[in-house]
């Protein structure tokens, strides 16, 4: 991470004496400089802003900035960008994301090596809804979140690095006196947790020839030795000894085997652990049932849930959080071949049920039906699961939210309350039991499809099978949020979005922190 994001600094000093690069102030929707602003401009120069602002250079709405050499005397920078915040009275904690993000895309681009930022200076901003903590500490957590967020690059697969993409060397935030030393916390932790995101993102973004399930089983080893956690690993042998048929038909027409990965955060005593399972199909093209070819190599993404747990498990360790945490990441990639499971195939999954495979396009729940039995081992309080599960759920619900199903108000509850702080966003859908009646095959305990209809529900009401009915348990379908194709948020780049880490997170540290 020091070398992925720009040195992020607390300064309570006079920000007008500072002298880099460019001084980052904010603008309310209709031409309105942050409160703030005077105090460092002084009344003098804060009027000569102000005349550019009326002049109609800039109205401050959100997305909109101007950059300008600096055109106040006594200020020592040497530009001054001003950033367009949209109406005072809407701000949310999102949208301080959004605005750090893009102030740091803008010094990329714009090759400056040193930033300030006074936004901090304005006290208690956002207009949001109520959630646990102090106002303050969240707000300042959504800039320093999405300054470091907007900071992630995947250049590893080119020979030069774009000039554009090259990141300032420091970002300073100018705070009040008294709470610089929560501040310079503040930035380690969100550090932490950035640092899991970028993980994700990483792991989402390897394309399907590197990042296969034996790829990620060592990555999960190197992260075990490097965190002092356990790692298990079953290969090819182990699945077939424990019986775990779903994930090893998914994977049998890929030359990459399977992997079940499991690694293990002990630090709660006798506490019992909560399970997070992510869906880790390192490239899915449908199998048998083979997809179309347009967007086909999207599908490297498909292990995207996955991916946010190994992400999670490295925030759980470097925070070294007192809980008892535990990733489950089955791992295949789904390919068809002479080897390949066929549409009407049976299998024994690992708890005994018999499923006819219909369609092998719908593998994510086969695969995650072994891993969820598996977490059932751990006897957990709770079994949270990611995956990108059903094309259905980008239907339904677009690219704003993930879908949200579960047999717990309560962890239903939770989540929602994660989501809307996170910025991770998830919505429920029903599970009635009605729902199961789709599933129902003429030859097995259960198939792996419905018909036409509530797709992301009957993927759900499949995964319920796997899962015992008083356990805790909640499935997030985040087909639609996993990957951001046209970079729309400042903070989150093109390609995989680590969706889901910051999600769980926050799930974490309100629930059982
Ligand atoms: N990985 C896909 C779901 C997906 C689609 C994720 C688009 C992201 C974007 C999943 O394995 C799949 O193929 N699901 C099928 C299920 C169907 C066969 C019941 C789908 O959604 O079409
Ligand atoms: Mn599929
Ligand atoms: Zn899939």
């Amino acid at each position: 991470m020091a070398e992925r994001v720009p040195a992020m600094k607390i300064e309570t000093g006079k920000a007008a004496v500072w002298n880099g690069d460019c001084l980052v102030v904010a603008v309310y929707e209709g031409g309105r400089l942050q409160d703030a602003a005077s105090q460092v401009f002084g009344k003098e120069g804060a009027k000569v802003v102000q005349q550019l602002l009326d002049d109609g250079w800039m109205r401050g709405k959100a997305d909109e900035h101007l950059l300008i050499p600096m055109p106040v005397t006594g200020v020592a920078a040497s530009r001054l960008l001003l950033l367009g915040l949209g109406k005072s009275e809407e701000l949310t904690l999102e949208k301080l994301r959004l605005n750090a993000g893009q102030m740091m895309q803008l010094a990329s681009k714009k090759g400056m090596r040193s930033l300030l930022s006074i936004l901090p200076l304005d006290q208690q901003v956002a207009k949001h809804p109520a959630g646990k903590g102090n106002k303050r500490r969240r707000e300042l957590k959504a800039m320093v979140e999405g300054a470091q967020l907007a900071c992630y690059r995947f250049n590893h697969y080119r020979k030069e690095q774009p000039d554009e993409d090259k990141l300032p060397q420091e970002l300073t935030f100018a705070v009040a006196r008294d709470e610089a030393s929560s501040c310079r916390e503040l930035l380690d932790h969100v550090g932490k947790v950035v640092r899991g995101v970028f993980l994700a993102r990483d792991l989402g973004n390897h394309p399907g020839n590197v990042a296969t399930p034996d790829y990620l089983a060592k990555v999960a080893q190197e992260m075990g030795q490097r965190l002092a956690f356990k790692t298990t690993i079953f290969d090819e042998k182990a699945l077939q000894k424990q019986g775990m048929n779903t994930l090893l038909g998914v994977g049998q027409g890929s030359c990459h085997p399977p992997r079940l990965i499991i690694m293990e955060h002990r630090k709660g005593g006798e506490k019992p652990p909560v399970v997070i399972v992510g869906k880790g199909i390192t490239f899915d093209s449908g199998g048998i049932s083979l997809k179309p070819g347009d967007k086909m190599e999207d599908m490297k993404f498909d292990m995207s849930g996955g991916a946010a747990v190994f992400g999670v498990m490295q925030v759980a360790a470097e925070l070294q959080w007192p809980i008892n945490l535990i990733g489950i990441v089955p791992a295949a990639e789904n390919l068809p071949d002479g080897k390949a499971q066929r549409p009407g195939d049976i299998v024994r999954s690992a708890k005994g049920l018999f499923v006819e495979v219909i369609n092998t396009d719908a593998e994510g729940r086969l695969v995650l039906a072994d891993a969820l039995h598996h977490a059932e081992s751990f006897n957990p309080a709770a079994i949270i699961d990611l995956a990108t599960l059903t094309g259905a759920c980008v239907v339904a619900l677009g690219t704003q939210c993930a879908g949200l199903l579960g047999n717990d108000d309560r962890l239903i509850a939770a989540l929602r309350q994660a989501g809307d702080e996170s910025g991770e966003r998830v919505w429920p859908l029903p599970m009635y039991p009605e729902y199961q009646e789709l599933l129902k095959s003429s030859v097995a305990d259960v198939k792996n499809i419905g018909n036409r209809e509530a797709g992301t529900i009957t993927g759900a009401c499949f995964l319920s099978r796997f899962v015992e009915k008083e356990r805790r348990w909640a499935h997030l379908d985040i087909a639609g949020m996993a990957i951001d194709s046209d970079g729309k948020r400042s903070y989150a780049p093109k390609g995989c979005v680590g969706f889901g880490v910051r999600l769980l997170c926050q799930l974490i540290e309100d629930q059982w922190l």
